[in-house]
Order: structure tokens, then C-alpha cells, then sequence
């Protein structure tokens, strides 16, 4: 319903910010992908291109407020280093019996992953943003339509990813699924060199999916 009193609402962006995963890992994924399929894992399938470790989901942002959003990732990216996240296992939320989303991730807890998460949010934390306590690396390969097992398949056989940067993320829903725009990128351990001259982070070039 509209009201010519009420203001127009602002645009509103849905963000998250995201650990890219290298061409040998995504193969990697999408192999795992093909042999679910192959087992008949009945799903809605993330394409490839948009494989990625969710370090902190954001949700809804006003237009006026992503600069501030920015600035955050910035900051903590800035304190933190890269970091190694081996991916080594298929598993299933919220567990292989009764499979909701099916991932490639880590076999072991990875704290580093789970300390780099806790950066991200708890900057953005400081600009009122609310995020769960999920910090477990993952590639979400697929959403299932109902709650079958997981099948069993081989879990990949790669060398661990590098996370040297972070990626903020606008994501939009489409007819077709989710298309991911890449935003910003935030090298890691990289102090920003102040306002306007900063050289370490840039948007990102065409190459980056
Ligand atoms: P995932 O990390 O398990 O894949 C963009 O939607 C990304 O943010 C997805 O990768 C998604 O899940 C993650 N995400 C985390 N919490 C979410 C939420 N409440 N709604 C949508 N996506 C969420």
C-alpha cells in the first residue's frame, strides 16, 4: 500500500561479504556437485561461478549506508592476515541424515576462518548489523527440496585454499537464481593508506566472477 505522505523508502542492498575459493578448488566443488547428482540428491545447484566461503551475511542495507559497510570490511581486513582453509570434506546442514544444504568444507574446525568471521562481524557489529554464530568454512553446493540423506561421495583431494582478500558482495534474486555483483575488494593484512589514497583495495577487475 502507498501513502503520498510517507517519504520514499530507500533503496535497500543485500550484502555479504565472502572468501573467494581459486579455479582448482571450484572444480573441485563442482565435481562433488556432479557426483550428487549423479546419486540423484534432489536440489536447487549454486552455479560454479558462484562458489564462495561466507565469512558474514549481512542482509539488507540502506543505499546510504554501504560506504560505512565499507569502510568496516576495510578496517578489519586491514588487522587481519591471510590465511589457509583446507577443503576436504562433503557434509550436509544441519547433518547428512536430513540434508538441507550440501557443502564442501572443512573436515577440522578451522579457528583462523573462525577468527577472521569474527572480525568481519564484529566491525560490522559496531554499525548495528546482527549476525548468527555460523563460522564454519563451507561451499554451499546446493539447497535440497526435501530432506534426503546425503549421498556418500569422495570428498575433494586439493591443496588447502589461500584466503588472502575478502569480496563484499550485492546479491541479487532473480527468475534464474542468485547473481552475486562483486563490490569491493579487501586485501588482508593490508593497512588502508588513508582517505582517498588507498592503493590495497579497489573494486574488483572483470576477472573476478
Ligand atoms: P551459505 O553461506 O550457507 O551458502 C549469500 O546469500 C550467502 O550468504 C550464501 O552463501 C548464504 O549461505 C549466506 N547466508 C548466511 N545467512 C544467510 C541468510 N540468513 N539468508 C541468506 N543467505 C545467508
Amino acid at each position: 500500500m502507498t501513502n503520498g505522505d510517507e517519504a520514499p523508502r530507500a533503496p535497500r542492498w543485500r550484502l555479504f561479504v565472502a572468501a573467494d575459493i581459486d579455479d582448482a578448488a571450484r572444480a573441485a566443488c563442482a565435481r562433488v556437485a556432479d557426483a550428487l547428482r549423479a546419486k540423484d540428491f534432489a536440489a536447487k545447484w549454486v552455479q560454479p561461478e558462484n562458489y564462495h566461503l561466507t565469512v558474514a551475511f549481512i542482509g539488507a542495507v540502506d543505499e546510504s549506508r554501504v560506504a560505512e559497510v565499507e569502510s568496516a570490511i576495510r578496517d578489519a581486513a586491514a588487522h587481519a592476515s591471510a590465511i589457509d582453509v583446507p577443503l576436504d570434506a562433503v557434509g550436509a546442514f544441519p547433518n547428512e541424515r536430513r540434508a538441507r544444504i550440501a557443502w564442501v568444507g572443512s573436515h577440522a574446525p578451522q579457528p583462523a576462518f573462525a577468527a577472521l568471521c569474527g572480525a568481519v562481524r564484529s566491525a560490522l557489529s559496531a554499525l548495528g548489523f546482527v549476525f548468527d554464530r555460523h563460522t564454519d568454512a563451507h561451499v554451499t553446493l546446493a539447497r535440497a527440496e526435501g530432506r534426503a540423506a546425503l549421498p556418500s561421495v569422495p570428498a575433494p583431494k586439493i591443496a588447502p585454499i589461500t584466503v588472502g582478500s575478502l569480496t563484499l558482495y550485492r546479491s541479487f534474486t532473480e527468475r534464474a537464481g542468485a547473481r552475486y555483483e562483486p563490490l569491493m575488494r579487501f586485501a588482508l593484512g593490508t593497512p588502508a593508506s588513508g582517505p582517498g589514497g588507498d592503493g590495497a583495495n579497489a573494486p574488483p577487475g572483470p576477472s573476478s566472477g
